[in-house]
């Protein structure tokens, strides 16, 4: 693993934790430079509660950095899938991503006003999507053919991607679409052939590397471009 060439002085993780269906109350843990904040990115108030926070810690400097990684997966062929989990799905993968973004956007301008370039360094929206999100994929990915509402959601947020890399060049704010890998997650399961410590230095890595060149692209962990 190379060094990287950013390193946050701040990091803000969020969770929501959903214990026999009901979600826990608002918690902050704090260590260091690290924040574990409570966000349940479905509900508008905790997304605004939630941006409230690290608006608060972060003060005149903004937020650098953005990662929509917050995403559900179930098993649905075309035989099973319903209306119903597909609202759930793109509620919570493409829906949420979106708002979450919004309302972040403040403290992403913030940041971009105070530097230049584009990449980690200024101001950037880092979406976790996925291999099987590619229409141009699907054929040579049949194995994801039984998520008919994760792979559509997931192309979905790639458009919100290419959307947002358009919209917001002007702010100076980079916008990408990122494959982290098939990985051994509570979601990707125990076939998954990569394990996420794998996963997480090439990620960091890409990140680190991202320039305007990259502005709205489709990139996996290791920094190959994904074809839509
Ligand atoms: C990303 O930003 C760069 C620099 O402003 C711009 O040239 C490019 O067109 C943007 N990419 C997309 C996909 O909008
Ligand atoms: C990330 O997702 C959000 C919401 O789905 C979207 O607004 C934004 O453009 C996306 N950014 C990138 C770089 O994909």
């Amino acid at each position: 693993m190379s060094p990287l060439s950013l390193m946050p002085y701040l990091w803000f993780s969020t969770c929501c934790i959903v214990t026999a269906g009901i979600r826990t109350a608002q918690f902050t843990v704090h260590c260091g430079c690290s924040w574990l904040l409570c966000a349940d990115v479905v509900c508008e108030n905790s997304i605004k509660k939630v941006v409230k926070e690290v608006e608060e810690i972060v003060g005149d400097k903004g937020l650098n950095c953005l990662i929509n990684n917050a995403g559900i997966n179930v098993v649905a062929s075309l035989e099973e899938v319903t209306a119903e989990t597909m609202l759930t799905i793109y509620e919570t993968n493409t829906v949420a991503q979106l708002m979450v973004t919004k309302a972040f956007l403040p403290l992403l301008r913030k940041a971009a006003q105070l530097s230049t370039g584009m990449g980690c360094h200024r101001a950037a929206i880092i979406n976790m999507s996925s291999l099987a999100a590619s229409m141009q994929l699907v054929q040579a990915n049949e194995m994801f053919l039984k998520v008919y509402p994760y792979r559509i959601a997931k192309t979905a947020l790639n458009m919100i991607t290419r959307c947002l890399a358009a919209d917001l060049k002007s702010d100076g704010i980079l916008c990408i679409s990122l494959h982290p890998g098939w990985l051994q997650t509570d979601m990707g399961g125990n076939m998954a052939p990569m394990q996420v410590q794998e996963a997480i230095p090439g990620i960091l890595s890409v990140m680190d590397r991202l320039g305007e060149k990259e502005n709205g692209s489709f990139l996996d962990w290791q920094g190959e471009t994904l074809p839509w």
